[in-house]
């Protein structure tokens, strides 16, 4: 598909999870996910590689690099904006990229319906909306339910990674993961690291370390 027929292929009423190849709309206010039955990763990327997924992935920046760096890696982009998502695929085309699926949909949704247990190596979050103001705080990712989705998800023993500037996004993150039974942290306390040597760009992380901020890296593995 050329990036210019990368529109949305269903009117509002009409909307339903739609594949295409490498791509997936997963619609929103829907109700009937599991209908469409949880994704078959060896046949969407006609091998059996390890699968990285990276939630919230924006413009698309450091997924596109990864792939790029590491064919033998399939990588899922999930972006819930379809503005976004189609930067990504733009990329993607340009690049010539084969190892690469990209979602538009919400990450607790996509994650919960579409993917199966334990068939995840490695999952990204990378500079998740804050949502700073407390009244907001609901509206945040990494809570919970998303974590237990985590769990399902990746192979035992694999790791979660989040990063964020956010000093209360962190705290957040890290009292999630500490409450969720099946994770243990990778750092001793305070359970993250300021540096990741090699971790790769993105729009958010070059923009926060202009501005001097510190980043967060908060990794979690599958299994206590
Ligand atoms: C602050 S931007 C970070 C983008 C990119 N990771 C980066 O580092 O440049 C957060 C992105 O997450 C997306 N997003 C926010 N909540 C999401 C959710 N629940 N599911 C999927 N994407 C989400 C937003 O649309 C936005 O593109």
């Amino acid at each position: 598909m050329k990036p210019d027929l990368f529109i949305y292929p269903y009117k509002w009423d009409e909307r339903r999870p739609y594949q295409d190849g490498m791509l997936l709309f997963v619609p929103e206010y829907y109700q009937e996910h599991v209908a469409f039955g949880r994704l078959r990763l060896e046949q969407v990327f006609e091998n059996q590689n390890p699968v990285y997924v990276e939630f919230c992935s924006g413009n698309g920046e450091w997924i596109i690099e990864r792939a790029l760096e590491n064919p033998d890696v399939n990588w899922i982009a999930v972006e819930k904006q379809f503005r976004r998502a189609k930067q990504i695929f733009s990329k993607a085309k340009r690049a010539g990229l084969k190892n690469l699926f990209i979602v538009t949909g919400e990450a607790l949704t996509f994650t919960r319906y579409y993917l199966n247990d334990s068939a995840i190596t490695k999952t990204f979050v990378n500079f998740p909306d804050p949502w700073p103001k407390d009244r907001h705080a609901k509206h945040r990712l990494i809570q919970a339910p998303f974590a237990k989705e985590l769990s399902r998800i990746l192979i035992p023993n694999e790791k979660s990674l989040f990063v964020t500037d956010h000093p209360t996004y962190a705290q957040q993150m890290i009292a999630v993961m500490q409450e969720d039974e099946a994770f243990t942290a990778s750092h001793p306390k305070p359970y993250f690291i300021t540096d990741r040597e090699n971790y790769g760009s993105s729009y958010f992380k070059n923009l926060w370390n202009r501005l001097g901020r510190t980043i967060h890296y908060i990794e979690y593995v599958n299994g206590s």
